[in-house]
């Protein structure tokens, strides 16, 4: 018999029998609704500290912070298992995986079936966007996962009050659990429960809007309010509706004379976009405030303007490489409040993680709850590392010294600028600017990056198309949502203010292999000429590719011996045989598009090679 642990705080008739009929498949031992109150947050805390899952942290060194090791098989998003089902294969794209949604869900509910024996089932009422905004979403998510409520606390806006605004209404129904059931007496034993590879399932029904996880605990695959809601069913809703869903951060940029503007950027993950929403300025008198680092979601206001809301309430953020060189906003953020997963722990309770800016200390817990020693080596010699590469920091947005006192404005901010942007060693230039629109949606469609470790699945090292940073995140036929961003400029056209297009690349190499271009804080130059360019001044040169900054239009004051005169010159010229090479590159990404590409972007790409021939 399943014990009901508190009275579900709704009428909401389709809700109650939504859970019900979970509860009946997934047999959990208990079923619990959660309020979202710090008394619930410290209570589920203190369970899994109780149980081994969690260590608290030395509180005189990081309050109120805990530590979770995961299974080394479950640490990252796994897109290999990740599914956009919708009705026809073709609606998915060349993209997605995809499966027939009713055999999907005839595995899965086979998976399901029991999957919560001597387990709770939490039922979490969560808000993506400041509750009650007229931009926000409402979505409830049931998991046997207590460190996920704790981290949905932390990510989205929890509890009653959210169901207080629902009402009646509509919500994205999402399913997740571990997929680990428990025999009668047993217990986790403080091992992160999970499923094997093969059993994870990571899926979405665009049309009926559902999101069903299974089988992993971590991070996108399991809070199912970022990438699944807020980025895969959401691309599908702002289609439908005339808005955009977007992996973007937010960042509001205020000049020396205190006038501010928005910009919101698109990045591949693993491309510094937490650093860059967070950035400290080194030109003089220039300030970065943060409104998400993540993802916005933009819809245009009576006036024509395009306003951005941040869906999420905090920051899931890679420790590894922050440090308070790289992000000290980042750095106090982490510092108190903070659920960190896969770091390396100090023998005074403290974390520790590669590139966090201090030296190794002498003995370490690694991630996997190993004994470390520096001079550790691998069976091919390599150093071990003591955080896992794409170990996290849950911190709450309102614990960043950088947060804009905007951030919740249930309205949005208003957008001047999108930046795309990647890792990209060769060939694209440190910043240009569309010629248009639709030059524009013909760059953000060819982002590019070098691969790094977000994901777990892809190949490091190679670089991988990833148009406007979506790859893993559009619920739908990519070609279809290039449409859908030509259409969002039609629209915004005829209003007259849209935003201005930008492509920034913070990791060119000089032929040595060494950056030419110091990045963090010097990004500021760049946002500076971005923020010209918007005010109608900021000097460019009409190019191949779209408009160049001159090179005195870029502020080096103060980067003496960082950016000689020549690195600068090649870091803002068009490399001819680069963007021939690139050309071929991109004809080869255009093709998996088929006739779902949009004839505006092949007359792009056309465009583009007449003028570099
Ligand atoms: C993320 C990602 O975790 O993009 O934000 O992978
Ligand atoms: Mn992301």
């Amino acid at each position: 018999m399943t014990k009901m642990l508190n009275q579900a705080p709704t009428n909401n008739a389709k809700l109650l029998a939504w859970v019900n009929s979970w509860v009946e498949i997934c047999e959990p031992d208990a079923v619990y609704w959660c309020d979202g109150s710090k008394a619930e947050y410290d209570r589920l805390c203190n369970e899994m500290v109780e149980s081994g899952l969690a260590t608290r942290l030395n509180p005189e060194k990081r309050p109120n912070s805990l530590l979770f090791r995961s299974d080394p098989s479950d640490v990252a998003r796994v897109e290999a298992r990740t599914f956009i089902a919708s009705e026809k294969k073709e609606d998915a794209g060349p993209t997605n995986n995809w499966i027939d949604p009713k055999e999907l869900k005839t595995t899965m509910l086979g998976l399901y079936k029991g999957c919560m024996h001597g387990r709770t089932m939490y039922i979490i009422p969560f808000s993506m966007g400041p509750v009650g905004s007229p931009i926000a979403k409402i979505g409830i998510e049931i998991t046997d996962s207590a460190y996920v409520v704790i981290n949905m606390h932390v990510m989205t806006r929890v509890g009653t009050k959210v169901l207080d605004v629902l009402g009646n209404g509509e919500f994205v129904p999402c399913v997740h659990s571990v997929g680990k059931p428990l025999a009668a007496g047993e217990s986790d034993n403080g091992i992160w429960p999970c499923a094997p590879l093969d059993q994870k399932y990571i899926a979405h029904f665009p049309e009926t809007r559902e999101i069903w996880s299974y089988g992993s605990g971590y991070g996108g695959n399991a809070l199912l309010g970022k990438k699944c809601l807020a980025l895969r069913i959401a691309s599908v809703q702002a289609r439908d509706e005339g808005w955009l869903a977007e992996h973007m951060l937010i960042l509001k940029l205020t000049n020396p004379q205190g006038e501010s503007k928005y910009v919101t950027g698109a990045f591949p993950s693993a491309c510094g976009k937490t650093n860059l929403a967070m950035l400290i300025p080194t030109l003089p008198g220039w300030k970065v405030e943060t409104i998400g680092d993540d993802i916005s979601w933009m819809k245009f206001d009576e006036a024509g303007q395009l306003r951005a809301i941040n869906p999420e309430a905090g920051f899931f953020g890679v420790a590894p490489g922050t440090s308070m060189k790289s992000n000290p906003n980042a750095m106090l953020s982490c510092a108190k409040d903070t659920i960190f997963t896969n770091v390396a722990l100090t023998d005074d309770g403290d974390v520790w993680w590669e590139g966090i800016g201090t030296p190794a200390p002498a003995h370490l817990i690694d991630w996997k709850g190993n004994d470390w020693t520096p001079d550790m080596v691998d069976a091919d010699g390599k150093p071990v590392k003591a955080a896992h590469p794409n170990a996290r920091f849950t911190a709450c947005a309102s614990n960043c010294p950088a947060i804009a006192p905007e951030w919740e404005d249930p309205a949005g901010v208003p957008i001047s600028a999108f930046l795309f942007g990647g890792r990209r060693p060769t060939t694209l230039p440190l910043v240009y600017q569309a010629k248009d629109w639709e030059h524009g949606v013909f760059i953000g469609s060819t982002v590019g990056s070098e691969v790094t470790a977000a994901a777990l699945d892809v190949k490091a090292g190679t670089v991988r198309r990833d148009p406007f940073a979506m790859l893993p995140f559009c619920g739908y036929h990519m070609g279809d949502y290039f449409k859908h961003w030509l259409e969002i400029g039609k629209k915004g056209e005829a209003k007259g203010n849209l935003p201005k297009i930008f492509c920034v690349n913070w990791f060119r190499k000089s032929a040595e292999g060494k950056f030419m271009w110091p990045g963090f804080g010097d990004n500021s130059r760049v946002l500076a000429w971005v923020f010209a360019r918007c005010a109608g001044t900021g000097s460019a040169k009409e190019t191949e590719i779209g408009f160049l900054p001159t090179v005195d239009a870029i502020d080096i004051n103060g980067l003496e011996g960082e950016v000689s005169a020549a690195d600068l010159e090649e870091l803002l010229k068009v490399d001819v045989a680069g963007w021939k090479n690139e050309l071929a590159m991109i004809k080869e990404h255009y093709a998996k598009f088929g006739d779902r590409l949009p004839q505006e972007l092949v007359k792009q790409l056309e465009a583009l090679e007449a003028r570099l021939a």
